[in-house]
């Protein structure tokens, strides 16, 4: 029997719970190939779909949260075949059509793709032995999941420039200090955490959730102005949800609040 190229379980207690997703190549370190990138994509939308669900964790292993795209198969890709079944475009970026928080809790290598799907995800939790590179340029190639555009806006152009044309790793502490990182966690603690951060997240609004992550997207996405046009109008809609009436109601009567996700 083959394994399962990905493996999910749901973590947690309350009405909404924490769905986890764990890349499942141990042997090739994780290496992302077209049929798993699918099935990651489906689980990706089904959680989200599901109103049980207010979080998603993707993680790895110990070793690898994933060495890159697969090399063995991407040896075989000619242009007009990467051209005409739009490779990376068809099924890498499923993830960005989510509207519920997903966390990256990565261990071990995040190279390449692996790195690219990492910032892929809302913000990255990481142990203590993870390590970051785009690697691409070995291999007479670039990033091509969106690791020079994302990289430069976590990390700035000087470390994006020196990862991207060196094709060195850095550690978890030059990732963290150079803001590609939201956090360090020693590796037995890697899941804990991360799960707790989702448990965290279960706990709020979905609705608000969903709007604070597609602001600070669109930080991403646009210029300050544009940005701050959106916050402001999202802001402002916010203020016809029963969440946010309950939200100040129960901090007011010191008491935590019961959101309805409406
Ligand atoms: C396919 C891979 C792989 C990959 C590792 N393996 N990375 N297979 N694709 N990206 C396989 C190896 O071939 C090997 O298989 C097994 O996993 C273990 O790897 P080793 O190299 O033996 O392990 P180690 O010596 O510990 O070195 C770890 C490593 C190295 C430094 C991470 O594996 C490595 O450099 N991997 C490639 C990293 C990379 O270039 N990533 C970017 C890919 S390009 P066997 O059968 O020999 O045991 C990319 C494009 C992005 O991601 C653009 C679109 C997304």
């Amino acid at each position: 029997m083959t394994e399962p190229l990905i493996l999910t379980e749901i973590h947690g207690d309350g009405a909404r719970r924490t769905a986890l997703i764990r890349i499942n190549r141990p042997k090739q370190l994780n290496a992302l190939n077209d049929a798993l990138m699918v099935e990651m994509g489906q689980a990706l939308i089904a959680f989200d779909r599901d109103d049980g669900i207010g979080c998603i964790v993707i993680t790895g292993n110990d070793k690898a949260f994933a060495a890159g795209a697969d090399i063995a198969a991407m040896a075989e890709y000619d242009y007009m075949h990467v051209h005409q079944t739009e490779y990376i475009t068809r099924n890498w970026e499923t993830i960005l059509q989510v509207r519920k928080p997903v966390i990256a809790a990565v261990a071990g290598f995040a190279l390449g793709g692996g790195c690219e799907l990492a910032m892929m995800c809302d913000f990255i939790i990481a142990a203590d032995n993870a390590r970051f590179g785009q690697p691409e340029i070995k291999l007479g190639v670039i990033p091509g999941a969106g690791g020079t555009q994302r990289l430069p806006r976590a990390v700035g152009k000087a470390k994006t420039m020196d990862l991207v044309l060196t094709g060195r790793m850095m550690d978890v502490q030059e990732a963290e200090r150079s803001g590609l990182v939201s956090r360090i966690v020693p590796l037995d603690k890697l899941l804990e955490e991360a799960l707790a951060a989702g448990a965290a997240i279960c706990g709020f609004s979905g609705p608000s959730l969903a709007l604070a992550k597609s602001c600070v997207n669109k930080a991403f996405e646009g210029s300050l102005h544009e940005g701050i046009d959106h916050e402001r109008r999202i802001f402002h809609s916010l203020f016809a949800t029963e969440d946010q009436k309950e939200g100040m109601a129960a901090f007011l009567a010191k008491r935590a609040p019961a959101f309805r996700q409406r």
